[in-house]
């Protein structure tokens, strides 16, 4: 893996990450769909970026069609040395709520993705998780989710020390203005309310990238011809995911162009001055009549500072799709 010269700063607690002179190791816990697999594919295709593993959470589809989905994307970038281990089937509390209507019965409809030729990874998606964490370095892992949160916080409650040892917890889900699934709630959110608030209490540095910063990450007809110029099969595929995800976000949310939320979280940590971020504090609303899965934001004033939590507020959208764009040349 080609070294890089990266800076981050974990700003929800003041940890400053000295510049890296070496890829961040991350695990990314996801449930593909079409924005979970353009994530895998920023990760895989920045050099800044060194996919340790990728974990499974039941949420757009059933987990056993997200685990699918997650192997056939790592066959498709020509990676299935990275392991990818099964997790949550269903919430913690509540019944399983997929998102057909978005990613289709598979899950990525829209391409007929290669068959993955490498068996899902022995032992549960949390238990790598917590062997990870706990064999690396303090502060060396960055887990990073774009699914519900139920795996997350099942690792947080069976292994309470990787709380303090993980570098930050970069998440994507709910929104301090925006919302998808409910008038108040963004879908991650919605699925696992009790997993999500579970997460956000515990004191670990986490990067909310909510739907006010994804919703700014639209795949653009500029963006996509960009893509489309790389010629590969790999381009071909991502632009027929976006093709199909275009389509159910034009009919089931009146989006001209598809918001392309999960890679930001990815786009974040390889440079983080393509989301601007600012420090709140977070709060999950698990009793709502109305309002559950909400995740309530005071960003009244400044921060107290004792707040562990920063929210993404901006994005550098041509920076996001410049790296989208670098990423799958580099893996074509
Ligand atoms: O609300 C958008 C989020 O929910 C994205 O992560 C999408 O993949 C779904 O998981
Ligand atoms: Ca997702």
């Amino acid at each position: 893996m080609s070294t890089s010269t990266t800076t981050s700063t974990t700003a929800a607690t003041g940890r400053v990450d000295a510049s890296r002179a070496r890829p961040r190791p991350i695990i990314l816990d996801c449930d593909p769909g079409h924005d979970d697999a353009a994530a895998i594919i920023l990760a895989l295709g920045n050099p800044a970026i060194d996919l340790l593993g990728v974990t499974t959470v039941g949420g757009n589809q059933t987990v056993e069609k997200i685990t699918r989905n997650a192997r056939s994307v790592l066959r498709l970038c020509n990676r299935e040395d990275v392991p990818v281990h099964q997790g949550a089937s269903r919430p913690l509390l509540h019944d399983v709520e997929v998102a057909a209507q978005i990613h289709g019965e598979s899950g990525l409809d829209g391409v007929e993705l290669p068959d993955p030729t490498v068996p899902v990874a022995p032992g549960h998606a949390v238990s790598f998780i917590i062997d990870t964490v706990m064999a690396a370095a303090p502060g060396e892992i960055t887990l990073v989710a774009t699914g519900p949160l139920t795996n997350i916080a099942l690792a947080a409650r069976i292994e309470p020390r990787i709380v303090g040892r993980i570098a930050e917890l970069v998440v994507m889900g709910g929104g301090f203005h925006e919302a998808n699934w409910t008038p108040a709630a963004e879908f991650n959110i919605w699925v696992d309310p009790e997993a999500a608030r579970i997460v956000f209490e515990e004191s670990w540095p986490i990067t909310m990238v909510g739907l006010d910063l994804t919703h700014q990450a639209l795949a653009t007809a500029e963006a996509e011809e960009g893509i489309r110029r790389i010629g590969s099969e790999l381009s071909e595929a991502f632009l027929g995911l976006m093709a199909f995800f275009r389509r159910a976000y034009k009919e089931n949310q009146d989006f001209d162009d598809p918001p392309v939320h999960d890679p930001c979280t990815i786009a974040y940590l390889i440079d983080p001055a393509i989301v601007r971020t600012r420090r709140a504090p977070v709060r999950i609303e698990t009793h709502g009549q109305y309002t559950t899965g909400a995740t309530v934001v005071d960003l009244r004033g400044q921060a107290p500072e004792d707040v562990h939590t920063q929210v993404a507020t901006e994005l550098d959208h041509a920076g996001f799709w410049r790296l989208m764009t670098e990423a799958i040349a580099a893996l074509s």
